[in-house]
């Protein structure tokens, strides 16, 4: 089992925060803009793994009313619950991802939108090079996370206390490339969350795919 501060923390925060996190994104153009290009690239009835799947919107909505088969793990009980209501064409499981077995070339894509940030540098090295052998060749990998260089820095994020761990940009880039993975396109925006608490923040979302077979 991995250690659990972190997964304890963070089912916390989302416990909390439900579906004002939702609301609070739901503008995202750049979140949108990545779905869109991953429905272009999914075969029909594609298999894909939402890692830190939230309320299930809008990732999993969007992949599900496509046909794609989407299935969602998330940390949060409460995060789990609203997206089984809200997306009743995905399944959702509750589960911290890092103890998670993943099979080999096993889903046609990965999203990993903001899931990262409350793990230590060598588990979210880790866990992406898990994420991309879970891909099969030519398979698609949207990961999209606030690229700081920070470490176990203490915070207030929408009300809630959190610990945050992240990378500069070209060290995100160079975590994904260091797992197998080939960065297709990147997209930075600054994005400010609909939330009186909320400050704009730095978002980079990185458009990938594994090699080919
Ligand atoms: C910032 S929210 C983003 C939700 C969704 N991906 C989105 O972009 O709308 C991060 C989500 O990842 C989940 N999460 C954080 N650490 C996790 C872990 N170790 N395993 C599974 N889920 C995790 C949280 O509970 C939360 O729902």
């Amino acid at each position: 089992m991995a250690d659990d501060d972190h997964g304890r923390r963070a089912a916390a925060v989302f416990d909390a925060l439900g579906l004002a996190y939702e609301k609070a994104f739901a503008h995202s153009e750049a979140h949108r803009a990545s779905l869109e290009w991953l429905l272009g690239r999914l075969p029909p009835g594609g298999r894909v793994l939402d890692v830190g799947s939230g309320t299930g919107h809008p990732t999993a909505s969007a992949l599900a009313a496509a046909g794609h088969d989407v299935l969602g793990i998330d940390v949060s009980p409460v995060m789990v619950e609203l997206a089984g209501r809200q997306v009743p064409g995905a399944s959702f499981r509750r589960a911290d991802i890092r103890d998670v077995p993943l099979q080999d070339g096993s889903f046609d894509a990965v999203c990993v939108y903001f899931t990262l940030l409350q793990m230590d540098r060598a588990e979210q090295s880790e866990l992406v090079r898990r994420l991309a052998r879970a891909l099969r060749p030519s398979g698609s990998l949207v990961l999209a996370t606030v690229p700081l260089d920070v470490e176990g820095v203490e915070g207030v994020f929408m009300g809630q206390r959190v610990r945050v761990t992240s990378f500069a940009p070209e060290d995100v880039v160079a975590l994904v490339r260091d797992a197998g993975l080939t960065v297709l396109s990147e997209h930075r925006v600054m994005f400010a969350p609909a939330h009186p608490d909320a400050v704009p923040e730095p978002h980079l979302f990185l458009y990938c795919a594994r090699a080919g077979a």
